[in-house]
């Protein structure tokens, strides 16, 4: 690179900004891609990992990536980066990034923000001719959401080393039984580089929307990250006893659907005497053969415990495997579990975290510390590298939902302060 750096009148980069106009316009392009409508103007996205939608909005984006003259690489989970050199090859690049994949009903700014608002810093710099001693890579991570394959974060856990490439590509689908390693071969992914990678970044920094009410309820623009909660999902199968509706005496059942009504009410149960920290989700009910007049013969169903204190939520596992046992020994069932993830709370780098807030705070934005309750490819690639994440405030606390939304007002504020930390960490060439 040989062009001179645009450097502004105070001798920084300070001045620098985004274009919110070109980072809309992305998210809508992407959008549409796997859109959903709902009755009242909202509209989300149904783009779950390695089916064709998701294969057409990778297309889009590696177009993008591509037409900003990045280079680009897909390893062997599908994850795919984009670096912009830097003047010195031999030090470690600074990456931004997140996912492109939604749950099934999700919106279309989860995930897609983080790495779109990357390609637009990419842009930023290139715009200015800015030379930077570091490279500067814009990653998206397969299938983040684990709504299809679980886990999820799953194609981050696989770049930083954290389950073997060759487990991850086994996995099977929830749904509709496809075998991950087939459907990143089906939809033209599975890349050439090896996985982990063999890059440690010099920091990594996620944008993304806070999917929750507290910023908007507090009218705080930029949420400062520290940490995510611990996660742990269970998938339950309880076999009972298929059997007529109207001629079975109730002492006589063995009624799987009845146990998964159960299990519902003693995860609400659970989290109420554990108090605030702790979350529990029933997110899957899966009943067999699922007719009005047919005893259930099985259920299929899943559990979603969270919590930022990992003692908690391994009491919280360690009762609930207990009410299962009762629970099958009363209703004369068999119950069987398999976990389908398990992550410990996250802390992010604490001069990472600084940084963001202080970057936050010289943009003019009002700022408050919070942890995450959602999981997010930054708290993998906080076991290799400092890391940090920035949020924007949702509206009506809403996400995994097609209103999911985010004014652009915020949106250019956490771009813009992504663009700034970004700047901070790359050292620029003046
Ligand atoms: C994944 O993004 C989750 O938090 O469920
Ligand atoms: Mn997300
Ligand atoms: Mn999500």
């Amino acid at each position: 690179m040989s062009v001179e750096p645009k450097v502004a009148a105070n001798g920084s980069h300070e001045a620098l900004r985004i274009d919110v106009d070109r980072l809309l316009a992305r998210l809508d392009e992407l959008g549409a891609i796997g859109r959903i409508d709902g009755p009242n103007g909202e509209w989300g996205n149904a783009r779950l990992a390695l089916t064709d939608d998701d294969r057409l909005g990778r297309d889009l984006v590696v177009t993008w990536m591509r037409d900003l003259g990045l280079d680009i690489t897909i390893d062997a989970i599908g994850n795919v980066v984009a670096t912009r050199p830097g003047a010195d090859p031999t030090l470690a690049p600074v990456m931004v990034g997140s996912h492109i994949d939604t749950v099934g009903t999700g919106g279309r700014f989860d995930g897609n923000l983080g790495v779109l608002a990357g390609l637009e810093v990419a842009e930023t710099l290139a715009q200015h001719d800015i030379v930077t001693e570091r490279a500067f890579q814009v990653a998206f991570f397969t299938d983040e959401e684990g709504a299809r394959f679980a886990p999820d974060m799953l194609g981050s856990l696989v770049y930083v080393g954290g389950m073997p490439v060759e487990t991850a590509l086994d996995t099977i689908a929830a749904d509709d039984g496809a075998r991950l390693g087939d459907e990143l071969e089906r939809i033209g992914y599975a890349g050439p580089v090896p996985c982990p990678t063999a890059i440690t970044p010099h920091a990594f920094v996620e944008l993304h929307i806070e999917q929750g009410p507290v910023l908007e309820d507090e009218g705080i623009t930029i949420g400062v990250v520290e940490g995510v909660q611990g996660i742990s999902w269970t998938e339950i199968v309880i076999v009972g006893q298929s059997a007529h509706a109207g001629t079975t005496p109730m002492r006589l059942r063995r009624d799987p659907a009845y146990c998964a009504g159960a299990v519902a009410t003693f995860v609400r149960d659970l989290t109420r005497r554990f108090g605030h920290d702790q979350v529990g989700t029933v997110g899957r009910i899966d009943v067999y053969p699922n007719l009005v007049n047919v005893v259930p013969s099985r259920v299929v169903m899943t559990v979603d415990l969270r919590n930022t204190d990992d003692s908690a939520l391994v009491q919280a596992e360690s009762l609930l495997e207990t009410f299962l046992s009762e629970l099958a020994a009363s209703e004369g069932v068999e119950i069987s579990t398999r976990r389908l993830a398990r992550f410990e709370p996250v802390d992010f780098d604490p001069a990472m975290i600084d940084l963001v807030g202080a970057t936050a705070e010289r943009l003019g934005h009002s700022t408050r510390r919070m942890s995450s309750g959602a999981g997010h490819d930054a708290q993998m690639l906080a076991r290799i590298c400092p890391t940090a994440m920035i949020f924007t405030p949702s509206v009506n606390g809403l996400s995994h939902n097609i209103a999911e939304f985010t004014e652009a007002a915020d949106i250019e504020a956490g771009a813009n302060v992504l663009l700034q930390v970004v700047l901070d960490r790359l050292s620029v060439r003046a």
